[in-house]
């Protein structure tokens, strides 16, 4: 019997890698880059599974290039670079990462949310350009994060993990918005849903966590930024596009709010000269949420079981659709 034929648009780690080498007749794609749309699309046209990254646009016309594909396992558990309809149409399934990258991501968005209120990122440039002067009684103030009132917009696993980190370590009082209850967040946390504008107006942080989707997009813009406290840090470590970029330089500059801490840009990564760069109140880091090694060996492994899965039709692990 051949090997079921798949395309690894990226090395991921050997825990999964390994596997699908082993059980598939596999071609992975070693550069750093991305392959463009039309590799993938030359690339999978015999194939019956397809391993890509949230790099990689996955829409109707490149599934139509690839008539026996099965199975597209995202490496990732946000999923908005595949057009999930344009599968489930040609019959293809599509699995993604969920639960592997929880905590790791939820520590990012902690750690960008305390960063960006203590101004680590621009004391940290200052004193290795030798800008630090000496200790100042009104240098580098920033904001307190214990007893404040932590905003979440979109109370999923990643949401939920973040919350109980400054419910439990840092006494802050939890506002939820979110399409669906989550009752688990209400007990556990005392978390409360409200509306937006209300969780804008009254949250001294405001971390973000929804997946992007076509009503998702621009979810924070001029207006949301303008409803929020001057003294306000705005966390984003979900999806750039959730947010209104220019909108947010605006903010960031004018004082409408205190600062950012960014996770996800958009484009990714931002070009040399955008203004979203050269903020002192704006930390940004290159969508490193995942980044831990047992993460991303969960997520491989995830992500390994959906290929196989798909490929011989058995059920996902993970299914998306
Ligand atoms: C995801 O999985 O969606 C993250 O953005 C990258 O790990």
């Amino acid at each position: 019997m051949p090997k079921p034929r798949v395309f690894v648009t990226r090395k991921i780690p050997a825990i999964g890698l390994d596997r699908i080498v082993a059980e598939c007749d596999a071609e992975v794609w070693a550069d750093q880059l991305p392959p463009s749309y039309d590799v993938i699309r030359a690339k999978i046209k015999e194939c019956v599974g397809l391993v890509s990254l949230l790099t990689d646009k996955i829409d109707g016309p490149l599934l139509d290039a690839a008539p026996n594909l099965k199975v597209v396992s995202n490496f990732a558990v946000g999923f908005n670079n595949i057009d999930v309809p344009a599968c489930t149409a040609r019959g293809i399934r599509v699995g993604n990462t969920p639960g592997a990258l929880t905590d790791a991501t939820a520590d990012l968005a902690f750690a960008l949310m305390i960063s960006a209120a203590r101004r680590v990122v621009e004391g940290a440039l200052e004193a290795r350009d030798g800008r630090w002067k000496t200790w100042e009684p009104l240098g580098y103030l920033g904001v307190d994060l214990v007893g404040k009132t932590l905003g979440i917009v979109g109370m999923g696993r990643i949401g939920h993990a973040m919350a109980k980190r400054c419910r439990g370590g840092w006494d802050m009082n939890v506002l939820y918005f979110d399409e669906h209850q989550n009752d688990k967040a209400e007990e556990e946390l005392q978390a409360k849903r409200v509306d937006l504008d209300t969780l804008l107006a009254e949250s001294d942080f405001v971390s973000i966590h929804a997946s992007l989707t076509d009503s998702s997009r621009g979810l924070m813009g001029a207006k949301e930024f303008a409803k929020m406290k001057k003294t306000a840090v705005f966390v984003n470590s979900a999806r750039g596009p959730l947010v209104d970029q220019k909108a947010l330089v605006a903010a960031l500059k004018a004082g409408t709010i205190f600062a950012a801490g960014l996770d996800v840009t958009e484009p990714e990564p931002p070009p040399p000269d955008d203004p979203i760069l050269h903020l002192p109140n704006c930390v940004i880091a290159p969508h490193i949420a995942s980044a831990t090694y047992s993460t991303r060996d969960g997520m491989a492994e995830i992500c390994a079981d959906n290929l196989i899965a798909g490929v011989t039709g058995q059920p996902l692990r993970a299914p998306v659709n």
